[in-house]
C-alpha cells in the first residue's frame, strides 16, 4: 500500500516508517524541514517537505496515497512538563495539525486514517481493567486538543472511509523521555509519579511501530495498544535493572506529586489497560517488555 506518515522524523514516526517499509509498503514521510529528508530516507521511505498546519500543502502531499498515519507530537521531556507553556507546541499539533491532516486526507482521496492517541485520556481505575468502553476523563480544557483530534478522525470515517485511533500506552525504549528516567535512577533522583501499587501500561517503541502495521488490518474504531500492565513498584525495579542501579527508581514525595499540574497528573493515574480488542482484531502482540534485558538499546 502507499502510506504517508506525518511526524516521520520523530520517535514514533521513525519506528512506524521502518516497520511499514519492512512489511513491504511504499512509504512517504512528511517533514517540515530539509534536514528531515535524510532521516526519512535512512528508514527506507521517500520524503516530502510540507507544513503540517496547511491543508493545501498536506492535500498535495497525500495525493496518490491510500493511508495516512499521523504520529505528530511534541511532548516535553522530564520536569519541563510541569510548565503549562511547555505543552503549547504539542497542543497546537493535536488541535490544529491533526485536524488539518484529517481534512487533507479526505480531500486527497485517502481511504484510511491511522491516528496516534494515548491511554492517558482514561481516568484512574485502581486495580480494575480498562477497556475501550471505559468513558474518558477529558473534562479539563488541557485535554481539548486531544478531543479535537479524535473528533477529526471520527469525522474522517464517513463516506466509506475508515479511521483507526490507537490509544498507545506509555512509550519506553531509546527515546529522550526514558533516557532521562534512566539517568535519574542512576543518580538516585526521584522520577516516578503515582503510588507503588498503581498500574502502568507500557509500550516499547518497536512494538508501537509494528502496531501501526497491524492497524492496517483493523476496522474503524478505537483500540488500546500496550503490553501487560504492571504495578509501578515493578516498573521501578525494572528501570533500576536496566539502568544498572542498585536501588529501585524513586517516587516523588506526595507533597511534590500534589503540585505537578494537570498535564503530569495523568502519570499518577492507575491505568491497567487491556489491549485484547486490538490483539484479537489484528493478531498484534507485544514482544519487548520492561523485564526484557537491554530494552533501552533496542
Ligand atoms: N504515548 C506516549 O507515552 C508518548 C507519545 C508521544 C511521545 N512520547 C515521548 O515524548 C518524547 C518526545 O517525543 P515526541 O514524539 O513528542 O517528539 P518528536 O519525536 O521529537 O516529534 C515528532 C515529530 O513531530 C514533528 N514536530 C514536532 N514539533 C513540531 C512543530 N511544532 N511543527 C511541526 N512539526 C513538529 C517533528 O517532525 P519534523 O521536524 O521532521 O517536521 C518531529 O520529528 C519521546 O521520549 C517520546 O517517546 C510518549
Amino acid at each position: 500500500m502507499r502510506i504517508a506518515v506525518t511526524g516521520a522524523t520523530g520517535v514514533l514516526g521513525q519506528e512506524a516508517v521502518q516497520a511499514l517499509v519492512s512489511a513491504g509498503h511504499e512509504v512517504t514521510g512528511i517533514t517540515r524541514r530539509d534536514s528531515g529528508i535524510p532521516i526519512v530516507e535512512g528508514r527506507g521511505a521517500s520524503a516530502i517537505v510540507a507544513d503540517v498546519f496547511s491543508t493545501d500543502d498536506l492535500t498535495r502531499a497525500f495525493r496518490g496515497h491510500e493511508v495516512v498515519l499521523n504520529t505528530l507530537a511534541h511532548v516535553p521531556v522530564g520536569g519541563a512538563g510541569m510548565r503549562p507553556l511547555a505543552w503549547r507546541e504539542d497542543d497546537r499539533l493535536h488541535a490544529e495539525a491533526s485536524v488539518a491532516i484529517a481534512k487533507a486526507a479526505a480531500e486527497a482521496g485517502v481511504h484510511r486514517l491511522i491516528q496516534e492517541s494515548s491511554v492517558y485520556l482514561y481516568p484512574d481505575n485502581g486495580a480494575d481493567w480498562i477497556t475501550e468502553d471505559q468513558p474518558l476523563s477529558v473534562r479539563n480544557q488541557a485535554f481539548r486538543p486531544r478531543v479535537k483530534e479524535m473528533r477529526a478522525a471520527v469525522d474522517f470515517a464517513t463516506a466509506g472511509r475508515s479511521a483507526v485511533i490507537l490509544r498507545l500506552g506509555q512509550l519506553f525504549g531509546r527515546d529522550p523521555q526514558t533516557t532521562h528516567a534512566l539517568k535519574a535512577v542512576r543518580e538516585g533522583d526521584p522520577i516516578l509519579l503515582g503510588k507503588p501499587e498503581s498500574y502502568v501500561t507500557l509500550l516499547h517503541h518497536s512494538d508501537a511501530g509494528r502496531a501501526f502495521v497491524a492497524a492496517l488490518r483493523a476496522g474503524s474504531g478505537f483500540y488500546n495498544v500496550g503490553g501487560e500492565p504492571i504495578t509501578r513498584s515493578r516498573w521501578a525495579k525494572d528501570l533500576a535493572t536496566e539502568a544498572g542501579a542498585r536501588h529501585s527508581a524513586k517516587f516523588y514525595p506526595e507533597i511534590t506529586q500534589a503540585i505537578v499540574g494537570t498535564r503530569l497528573e495523568v502519570q499518577r493515574r492507575s491505568l491497567r489497560v487491556s489491549s485484547v480488542r486490538f490483539m484479537n482484531e489484528t493478531g498484534w502482540r507485544p514482544t519487548v517488555g520492561p523485564s526484557t534485558p537491554g530494552w533501552s538499546r533496542r
